[in-house]
């Protein structure tokens, strides 16, 4: 049986009493009794890496953030915005208290006094059961010496990006900084470069320090109470060498039954794939997308292993575990225009070759999925793809790269269709699948999102 129930028990765990009776708590005491060094290998020798979507080793990020000097800060990035991921909603309304447990043993590691949860607004179920957790934990004495602090961010898909994260978390609009949050973290004074012009002024609560601070995705901090309980070792008999443990994945798209399934890692896609029901009666596989930030999967690659590992090796990325599925009825030029039209919209607009870049990109997608584009037009799509990621401060420019060359590059035959000014396929709506839910096998999706504009406003519907 492939659905693995490390993270997500099949019941969700809506007490504190319920938590401890299952086993939680023990984590944060083990860790308390060995110390922060020593529960730092521990992380690092279970091997796990960060869910967020780039599969960082915890352990060496915990071992290197700890060892900058300075006030350290750690932050929990539970912004998902990832399009077709909602498990780090569904990991906090099935158990808030394993995700604030991994939280306070990663301040216990830093020495850090405040601990900052960072998630959207509008997830107002998934803050409340976050916020009770924090109540009833604090109140039993578990995160003595510690502050939680729940910071609500805008819907903005760079709010959940490490370095705009701490901009938000500052009360500032979500712009990626210079610097990665070791470097430049909470609180600092102008250090982007490292200095300063002075000294803060007494009673000022900025520091002449970097403030190194520790970003961990929600599902990565999730897994460390359960490394620590039961052993990094236990943790490695999950999973391969390279990706131990589970990963909890989202499935959207053309299946039968949308949903958030936990796997070992190294199950195959297409076993996640038949937990998911498969696809629509009638329909087949074309080609699968995890989030907005890897290149495509073809179909014929869909007995590739969830691990980081084969991921890479096929030329895409485990990402954030979220998978979006296309079948034969789905038009790729659409597609392509839809996602690049995303990360156009969220791009920021701090470096003028992804913005700029991404938004002439988009437009002549535009005119090729109509019909009216020409060869000449898909030569200027391949040169913006090779300056988009110019001077970037942040990975979004990457993104746009590898999916829209990947569409590219899988896909000629419906590009050169379209370019004859004709498509095959149904017309269809595609809308990018970023959540809102997922209700009984049917993912709701933020509709809302087509009318947004590159300034971060709404179009009147
Ligand atoms: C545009 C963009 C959006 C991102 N959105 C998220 C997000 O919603 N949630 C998340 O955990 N990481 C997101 N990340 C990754 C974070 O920057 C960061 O790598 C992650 O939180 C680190 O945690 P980890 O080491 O536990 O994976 C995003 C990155 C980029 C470039
Ligand atoms: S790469 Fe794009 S999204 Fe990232 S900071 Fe620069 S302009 Fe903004």
């Amino acid at each position: 049986m492939p659905l693995s129930s490390f993270l997500l028990a099949e019941s969700p765990v809506t007490s504190l009493e319920q938590y401890l009776e299952l086993g939680g708590g023990k984590g944060l005491l083990r860790a308390r009794r060995i110390g922060p060094e020593a529960t730092i290998e521990e992380i690092s020798r279970s091997g796990l890496r960060g869910r967020g979507g780039g599969g960082f080793p915890t352990g060496a990020k915990w071992a290197s953030t700890r060892s900058v000097p300075g006030r350290h800060y750690v932050v929990c990035n539970a912004a998902e915005g990832e399009p077709a991921t909602f498990k780090d909603r569904t990991l906090m309304r099935a158990n808030p208290y394993q995700c604030v447990e991994g939280l306070a043993i990663a301040a216990l590691c830093m020495d850090a006094p405040d601990a900052y949860l960072g998630t959207k607004a509008k997830f107002e179920v998934e803050r409340l059961s976050l916020e009770l957790a924090i109540q009833e934990m604090d109140a039993a004495g578990l995160l003595e010496g510690m502050t939680m602090i729940i910071a609500a961010g805008p819907d903005e898909y760079l709010f959940g990006e490490e370095k705009a994260l701490l901009e938000v978390i500052e009360g500032h609009d979500p712009m990626p900084r210079l610097m990665p949050p070791f470097q430049h973290g909470l609180f600092a004074t102008g250090p982007q470069m490292g200095w300063e012009a002075h000294a803060p002024e007494p009673g000022q609560l900025a520091s002449p320090e970097a403030n190194p601070t520790l970003v961990n995705n929600l599902e990565t901090l999730a897994n460390v109470p359960h490394v620590l309980s039961r052993g990094s070792e236990r943790f490695r008999r999950m999973g391969s060498e390279e990706s131990p443990g589970t990963i909890v994945c989202t499935v959207v798209g053309d299946v039968a039954r949308a949903g958030v399934y936990e796997m070992e890692m190294g199950s195959p896609l297409s076993e996640l794939l038949e937990v998911a029901g498969g696809p629509l009666p009638g329909r087949h596989f074309k080609a699968a997308f995890s989030g907005v930030a890897n290149a495509v999967i073809h179909a014929s690659d869909f007995d590739t292993p969830l691990s980081y590992e084969a991921m890479k090796a096929i030329g895409s990325g485990l990402g954030a575990g979220g998978f979006a599925l296309y079948d034969d009825s789905a038009c790729m030029v659409a597609v392509a225009h839809e996602y690049s039209r995303f990360l156009s919209v969220e791009s920021c607009g701090q470096c003028p070759p992804c913005k700029t870049g991404s938004a002439e990109i988009t437009a002549i997608l535009a005119k090729i999925e109509a019909g009216t584009g020409s060869e000449a037009d898909v030569g200027n799509v391949g040169r913006r793809l090779q300056t988009v990621t110019d001077a970037n401060r942040c990975y979004l420019g990457t993104e746009e790269q590898l999916v829209v060359s990947s569409i590219l590059q899988t896909f000629p035959d419906e590009f050169a269709t379209h370019l004859e000014g004709w498509c095959e396929l149904p017309a269809r709506h595609l809308p990018i699948p970023k959540l809102d839910d997922i209700v009984e096998g049917v993912a709701v999706y933020d509709e809302r999102h087509a009318r947004k504009r590159p300034d971060w406003t709404y179009a009147e519907p």
